[in-house]
Order: C-alpha cells, then structure tokens, then sequence
C-alpha cells in the first residue's frame, strides 16, 4: 500500500534512519548531515516539495490490509527543494525499507507501481536511479525493474553507477509474458 509521505511518517523515517549498518548507502553525504532526525525530516520537506511542484516525490509503503501501521519504507522519486526539473523529461528513483521488511519483494511491488505511475500518468520518458557499486540489493532491485547499467559516474560519497530505464523498455518489459502487473492511476494505492 502506497501514499505520498506525510508528516506522520517522520518517526517511522528517524526509525529507519537510525539503522545506519542497514542505511548505510544513504548516510555520509558531504553537506548533509548524518543524524537519524536531521536525515527524516530532510527527505519528507523535500518529498512534500516535490508533490508540491511536480506532482512526484516520496511515497511510503505500507503492509496491506495495515493502513494503521507505520510506514515500513519509502519509494519514488527525488529531488531537491527548488530543482526546477520536468518529471516528463528525467526523473531518478530512490528507495530504502526497514530491514526487518527487506528481502521480501516490497521494494519490487511498490516501485513497479510508482514507475507505471510515472510513465503513464506523468508522461515520463526517461528515469535514472544511482547507486554504490557495492550496494547489491539496490543494483539487483534496478534490474529487476528493468534498469540497465549505463556509466559509472562520481555522485553523492564519490563512485557511483548510473542505471536507467527509458519508456520504450519499459513498454516492452510490460508487453513481455511475464510481466506481472497492477495499475492505480490514484497518487495512492
Ligand atoms: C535496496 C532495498 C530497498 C531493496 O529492498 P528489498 O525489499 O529487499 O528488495 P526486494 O525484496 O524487492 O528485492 C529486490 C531484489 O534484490 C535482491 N536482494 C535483496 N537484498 C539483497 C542483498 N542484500 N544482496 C543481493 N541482492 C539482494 C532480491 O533477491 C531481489 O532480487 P530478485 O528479483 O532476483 O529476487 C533495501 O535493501 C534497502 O532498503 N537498503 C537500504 C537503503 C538503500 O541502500 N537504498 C538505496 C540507496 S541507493
């Protein structure tokens, strides 16, 4: 179950920050700071932000049939406060789940979800995601979706590797026999 984070979701967010072994690949990026607090209510202004001004930023995902439960992770989009971006033309991807959720396929569903949403109902053409080169999880999780490594690139600690997906493939991952689907046009699910 997804929906845009809200203020709500900032304990849950200070929660899964606080797990710096497990959050490790978001932490220790230079001009921002490393505090679990500091770290939440940074990603939930910038994701208000960006609902705000372009229609997609962070949605928090859910247990099904669990709307009273905190938020298990985040998936969806990113960008800065004041980036003047146009979601139809570039967009990056960006996600974490609590490690307790992790390993189970939810990062998988709920991006899938956020991806239709912005190819179909944003008219994206074109979306990146950035990662470490030793963060597997997160590579692996881009080629489930249908990423491709592009380039290596040197981003947020320094070396990173920039995959993308495009609207055409995503077209034809979709067409494909086993595409398993699930459409919301709502901006929650
Ligand atoms: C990256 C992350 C969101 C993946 O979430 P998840 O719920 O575990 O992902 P899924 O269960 O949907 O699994 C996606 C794929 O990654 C694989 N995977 C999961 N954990 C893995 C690990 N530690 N090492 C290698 N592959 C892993 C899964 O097996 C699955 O591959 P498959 O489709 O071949 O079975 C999660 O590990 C996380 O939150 N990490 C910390 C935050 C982070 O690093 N975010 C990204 C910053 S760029």
């Amino acid at each position: 179950m997804l929906r845009p984070l809200a203020r709500g979701d900032l304990p849950a967010l200070e929660n899964l920050f606080a797990d710096r072994e497990h959050m490790w690949d978001l932490m220790d990026i230079p001009g921002r700071s490393s505090d679990p607090g500091d770290l939440a209510r940074y990603y939930l202004e910038r994701s208000l932000w960006a609902f705000e001004h372009h229609g997609a930023g962070m949605w928090g995902i859910r247990e099904k049939d669990r709307s009273d439960a905190p938020i298990m992770g985040y998936t969806g989009f990113v960008m800065d406060i004041g980036d003047d971006v146009n979601p139809a033309e570039r967009l990056e991807a960006g996600w974490a789940i609590a490690r307790r959720a992790a390993g189970r396929g939810h990062a998988a569903e709920a991006t899938a979800r956020v991806l239709e949403h912005a190819f179909t109902d944003l008219g994206a053409h074109y979306i990146q995601a950035i990662t470490s080169p030793h963060n597997l999880a997160s590579r692996r999780l881009m080629s489930r979706l249908g990423f491709t490594y592009d380039r290596d690139v040197v981003a947020y600690q320094g070396p990173q590797v920039l995959y993308t997906l495009g609207r055409q493939d995503w077209l034809a991952e979709r067409r494909s026999p086993g595409h398993r689907g699930g459409v919301s046009r709502e901006a929650s699910w």
